[in-house]
């Protein structure tokens, strides 16, 4: 997992990504229901001299969401506060960060479905009445007081919407579901990191890597890098799409962007489950990769890019599978999975 240059997750690898954070609204590409959403509210909060109200930002890892928290705390004039669901351990933690916490400030909580319940129920009374409730004493004895918060704006990310509960769903006034990007959006976005980089891309280059990079910015300016080294030492130093196309084949990566272990699951549905349906437990455990990586990272792009379907009975492979792999499409595995074809086909 590890070296896989095509993982969306965050490896730590990219000390770059910094400087290649759009810093605002206007230099965040894509996104458009988002950014129109987060303007029109943040210009209404500003008006009103209010905090913004609480945002959840949801989708698969390395589309935007820390660029995105940044540049709001920044719209509304706050610091940025970042943590994480598995970092806070203990109800004591949450409030020692909560009461540390200034007017308009930006809490950021990432991975925010791994909050433990107790730490949990702090945040409703935070999050609904910017209030910190606190039990003193213990027994017969305690007592519990109540301590008004500085009106703040809490900013939860998750890969798992699924798995918050939903009182705490509940209690955010925006939801942002993230998508992926087009590749045209990409394609500004390699731009972009290029010049500030200082590399010289053709736009050609700049649009192959940007097919190849899962809809996904994070992945498109790790191979952006890849792409340049290859090219400064191979090629001419600049980007063109011969040295593109070169570097690009040499990481492994294929025409859809798919690496071997996308390419595992689709064999895996096709040749060894007859196209399906098949479990995505059962799939995962095939295929030896957690189920929380098959789901979070590999399938949403499956997913969007029609390659597979999901099913209440498990995951189908689609045409389009069959094509990749160079394998005669066979429809007719049972009856129901041909019906939720046609349907697809139908719509
Ligand atoms: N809209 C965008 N325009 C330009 N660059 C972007 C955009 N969104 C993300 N990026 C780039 O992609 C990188 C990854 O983004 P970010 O860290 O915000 O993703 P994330 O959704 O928080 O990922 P994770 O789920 O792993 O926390 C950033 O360094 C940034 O350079
Ligand atoms: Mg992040």
């Amino acid at each position: 997992m590890e070296d896989r240059i095509l993982t969306a997750l965050n490896l730590g690898d990219d000390s770059y990504e910094y400087s290649l954070r759009p810093q605002s609204l206007k230099e965040y590409i894509g996104q458009d229901k988002v950014k129109e959403k987060m303007n029109i509210f943040v210009t209404a909060a500003r008006r009103r001299k209010e905090a913004l109200d609480h945002v959840l930002l949801y989708g698969p890892p390395g589309l935007g969401k820390t660029t995105l928290a940044n540049i709001i705390a920044k719209e509304m004039g706050g610091n940025l506060k970042i943590t994480s669901g598995p970092a806070i351990e203990r109800a004591g933690d949450l409030a020692a960060i909560l009461t540390g916490l200034s007017e308009f400030d930006v809490l950021f909580i990432d991975e925010i479905h791994r909050l433990n319940r107790s730490v949990e129920e702090i945040l409703y009374p935070a999050m609904e009445d910017y209030a910190l409730d606190i039990i003193i004493g213990k027994g017969a004895a305690a007592k519990s007081i109540r301590l008004d918060l500085p009106k703040f704006t809490l900013i939860g990310a998750t890969t798992r919407v699924g798995l918050l509960t939903s009182p705490l769903r509940d209690r955010f006034g925006v939801l942002c579901p993230m998508e992926f990007y087009t590749s045209e959006e990409l394609k500004e976005i390699i731009i972009r990191s290029s010049s500030i980089l200082n590399v010289k891309i053709d736009e050609e280059a700049a649009y192959e890597i940007s097919r190849r990079s899962r809809g996904t910015p994070r992945i498109a300016n790790r191979l952006l890098k890849r792409v340049r080294d290859y090219s400064e030492v191979k090629g001419k130093g600049t980007i063109d799409l011969d040295s593109s196309k070169k570097a690009l084949e040499l990481l492994e990566v294929d025409k859809e962007g798919f690496d071997s272990i996308d390419n595992k699951i689709i064999e895996a549905v096709v040749d060894n489950f007859n196209g399906g349906p098949v479990g995505i437990e059962t799939l995962a455990y095939f295929i030896g990769e957690e189920l929380d990586t098959i789901e979070d990272v590999y399938e949403p792009y499956l997913l969007q890019k029609g390659f597979i379907i999901r099913t209440p009975r498990g995951r189908v492979a689609t045409e389009k599978a069959y094509k990749h792999l160079n394998r005669p499409y066979r429809k007719n595995i049972d009856g129901r999975q041909c019906s939720v074809f046609d349907k697809e086909k139908n719509q």
